[in-house]
């Protein structure tokens, strides 16, 4: 959560770091602020997103060309403009902006109030920027130093950017728990949360690791660790474009997202997915495919979307190799005692691969001696460089705040990998894993002709705009496509709705069917379809409304729904990638005609970096 960004050159900082807010705006758009050093330290913040901080510094420009910014979400204190970022001392000597928790800023509050600090806000990042003041009042150490004690002091996570009237040309950053690199420019260095501030003017970058920080001035950067041991750190090279983080004349992000779905699903197959050959090839994991292969089983830790993904990849592994599989949410997989060792494989799900849960879950497996597989999105994310191999989803930069393209691309990895070990494992005949093979390698295709449907959906949409309440319905694989139907429409239509499996219904929710309710299921023809029917005939019997997803010869379902989008048949375990689609476009146009903020819908932020 929250973005920063950071920049010194010989631009004007102001631009830039405006510019890589508003990219950055997906990780918080609560409150925005930007700190320029220019002799004087000048400050413009205010509640809002980055365009109102953007208009404020047009109307009063401030001219500079180092400087930091901050675009926020909430933790500690409400969205306002004292508690947005940068955040300063009483002597206003150093300005800092910060993502993540101090989790002791209630101890290190009442210590620097005894000593005379004033605070003015509530957030926990204020009594940071009071701490390294009075660390250097009383130690009269230099800025870094200052920094690095303060830093000892802080328990909690940490991605940081300082600024200093007394040193107008140093910038310090640091890191533990919430990710931070640097961008390598001529003559310039950037600072921000992840790359897309930084692609358009270097492909260089540093990423910053926990415990670590970079004292940046105008002859360059210098990486140490916290305790002072410098460090020489690795430069890689971006492969992402500019085009990939712009809307590409799109309404919305997600929009672009979900009809991304033909390229990106091909790309995660693409080198992968050998049909001829009737292989698939997973390189980021053959270190380890021993281990998983002989695995006593196979845990899956992830969260949100990427949790629902899992519960897919939960019935893969089960159906194609034979394995037993534990799905769990990443929050609550490290809060218990996790029965889970050296004979265990832990894959954990993460397309941002920042996620602060499920980074926790992964180090909790790895400390308990369990092999970690990551299946992320963002290159050179935390979780991707803490695992022990993984797999790239391959999906580009998801910026919509809702997760379409990741899930399928996730969804890809995970059939991908569940064929892989069925066939080592012996339990997955060539015949078998040739048909689905061909199978996989026709979904792009089978999500174009969905997408065509795109305007149907959207006239659907129109009927249940105002709906208070959705229930979505699945059983066995689409199960977990109802659950994630149902997040994608609450998250960004804020109308509630629950997602089950079908035959649960008549445990509890079927009390809250009456002719208002809209239940959407997901019944294609496969070894469940006739319960399918019923549960629809039970939802009928009540007067509930039935849009469905599902083929077109399965015509008792299309004649039992009030309305019926229909996609191309697949082998069943690979109907979660299409089934889909329909339920993202859905709760696109649900929310486009209630006028919600698509791409930012409220309260949310795209990377939850705290726990
Ligand atoms: O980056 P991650 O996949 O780890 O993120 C997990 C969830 O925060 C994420 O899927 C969230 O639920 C999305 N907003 C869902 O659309």
């Amino acid at each position: 959560m929250c973005g920063i960004v950071g920049y010194i050159g010989h631009r004007e900082a102001s631009d830039v770091i405006i510019k890589g807010l508003k990219r950055l705006e997906y990780r918080g758009y609560d409150s925005a602020g930007i700190a320029i050093s220019n002799g004087e330290l000048q400050i413009s913040k205010g509640k809002g997103k980055v365009a109102i901080l953007e208009a404020s510094l047009l109307a009063t420009p401030i001219k500079g060309t180092l400087g930091i910014g901050h675009t926020r979400w909430a933790t500690h204190g409400e969205p306002n403009d004292v508690n947005a970022h940068p955040h300063t001392g009483n002597t206003r000597k150093f300005a800092i902006v910060h993502n993540g928790i101090i989790e002791n800023y209630d101890v290190l509050k009442k210590e620097l109030q005894k000593n005379g600090c004033t605070f003015i806000g509530e957030t926990d990042t204020e009594v940071l920027a009071h701490l390294i003041e009075e660390v250097q009042r009383v130690s009269k150490a230099d800025f870094e130093t200052s920094v690095q004690i303060a830093l000892k002091q802080v328990v909690g996570t940490y991605g940081l950017a300082i600024v200093n009237h007394d040193e107008p040309d140093k910038l310090i950053i640091a890191r533990k728990g919430s990710p931070l690199l640097l961008g390598i420019g001529d003559g310039e260095t950037f600072v921000a949360s992840d790359a897309s501030p930084i692609i358009e003017y270097t492909n260089k970058v540093v990423y910053l690791d926990d415990d670590e920080m970079a004292v940046i001035t105008r002859n360059g950067y210098e990486v140490k660790t916290i305790r002072n041991v410098k460090i020489t750190k690795e430069i890689h090279e971006l492969e992402m474009s500019i085009e990939q983080i712009e809307k590409g004349g799109y309404p919305h992000f997600m929009l672009k997202e979900i009809n991304e779905q033909v390229d990106t699903i091909s790309d995660c197959m693409r080198g992968r997915l050998q049909v001829k050959a009737n292989d698939i090839k997973l390189g980021g994991i053959e270190p380890v495919l021993d281990k998983l292969v002989n695995a006593r089983r196979i845990l899956i830790a992830a969260c949100g979307t990427s949790w629902h993904s899992g519960l897919v990849g939960e019935y893969l592994f089960e159906y194609l190799a034979k394995m037993p599989v534990e799905v769990e949410y990443a929050s609550e997989f490290r809060y218990r005692e996790p029965l889970i060792d050296d004979k265990d494989v832990l894959i954990v799900l993460s397309q941002s691969g920042e996620t602060a849960d499920t980074l926790a879950a992964l180090r909790e497996a790895k400390e308990r001696g369990a092999t970690v597989i990551g299946i992320c999105n963002v290159v050179g994310s935390t979780i991707a460089r803490e695992t022990d191999a993984g797999v790239y989803i391959h999906a580009g930069p998801e910026i919509g705040v809702a997760s379409t393209k990741a899930f399928t691309a996730q969804v890809t990895v995970l059939t991908m990998m569940a064929m892989k070990l069925g066939k080592m494992r012996g339990v997955l005949s060539e015949e078998k894993f040739h048909e689905l093979a061909v199978a996989l390698s026709e979904i792009p295709g089978k999500v174009k002709e969905i997408l065509q449907q795109a305007e149907k959906v959207e006239e659907i949409a129109k009927m249940f705009t105002y709906a208070p309440n959705f229930l979505y319905l699945g059983r066995s694989y689409n199960f977990p496509v109802a659950l994630e139907g149902a997040l994608k429409l609450k998250e960004i239509s804020y109308i509630h709705a629950e997602g089950y499996p079908a035959a649960e219904m008549k445990h509890g929710p079927i009390a809250l069917i009456d002719e208002h309710m809209p239940v959407v299921v997901l019944a294609v023809t496969n070894h469940v379809n006739e319960k399918m029917i019923s549960n629809i005939e039970e939802v009928r019997a009540r007067k509930g409304r039935i849009l469905s997803v599902t083929n077109e010869r399965n015509t008792d379902v299309i004649r039992l729904s009030e309305f019926a989008i229909t996609i191309p048949e697949t082998h069943d375990c690979l109907t979660p990638l299409l089934t889909v689609i329909p339920l993202q476009l859905l709760s696109y146009y649900i929310a486009v005609n209630r006028k919600c903020h698509v791409d930012q819908p409220r309260n949310l932020a795209k990377s939850v970096t705290v726990e």
